[in-house]
């Protein structure tokens, strides 16, 4: 199969040396790109910044902001049999990017921010016969939320997970599919979560 992952934050810059983030790492990401390849697959690994190493055998792009990523994404995709969306992208971005670095020079800061494009609905409009693993990040209702995500960008599967996996090595997930059967899985590391992944594509594929 020919995959394609995203992975890690996006940068949304603000000013010459400021931007809007978030912690995410790149690890499952990556984990999900080692995992494809090992497979036989093909992988292009998109990803935010990150200090991880560049795994072998994929192709790597990297980008920076998420209009960046949309746009590599809607590139690499129309070949693709398969595309997970493990990055946290930015959903919104500053209007203006600063040239200078902003001085402090008034009490208050006012930044307008405006939304980027949500990446993986705009594959799911034009999803054809592609499989599609999306996640869903969530802190409230989070089963709930994560559902109604997986429906409304019209995914195969989502992960849903928490805030207290970044940047760690483990993970405690659920995998909802379409007919929202809910596997729940507590405490895996991001490498066996990234070949369970893989398997299901491969099921489905
Ligand atoms: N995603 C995307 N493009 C964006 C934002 C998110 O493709 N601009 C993808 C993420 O990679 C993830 C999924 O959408 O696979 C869900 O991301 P999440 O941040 O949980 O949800 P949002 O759709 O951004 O909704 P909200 O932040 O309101 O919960």
């Amino acid at each position: 199969m020919n995959i394609v992952v995203t992975a890690g934050t996006t940068y949304e810059f603000i000013d010459a040396v400021r931007f809007i983030g978030n912690p995410a790492s790149g690890k499952m990401g990556y984990e999900i790109a080692k995992a494809a390849v090992a497979r036989g697959h093909k992988c292009t690994l998109i990803s935010g910044p990150t200090y991880l190493k560049p795994p072998n055998r994929v192709k790597i792009l990297k980008v920076v902001s998420a209009q960046d990523m949309y746009r590599e994404v809607m590139k690499a995709y129309k070949n693709a049999d398969a595309v997970v969306m493990a990055a946290a992208v930015s959903d919104y971005r500053p209007q203006k990017r600063y040239i200078n670095k902003i001085k402090k020079d008034s009490k208050i800061l006012n930044l307008k921010l405006i939304k980027t494009p949500d990446i993986l609905s705009r594959i799911g409009k034009n999803k054809g016969k592609r499989i599609l693993i999306g996640f869903a990040l969530e802190v409230q209702n989070a089963q709930k939320n994560a559902i109604e995500k997986l429906h409304k960008k019209n995914l195969d599967y989502i992960v849903l997970n928490m805030p207290m996996s970044f940047g760690k090595d483990k993970i405690s997930a659920s995998i909802i599919s379409k007919d929202e059967k809910i596997v729940e899985l507590k405490s895996i590391s991001k490498k066996i979560l990234a070949r369970k992944l893989i398997k299901l594509l491969e099921r489905k594929g």
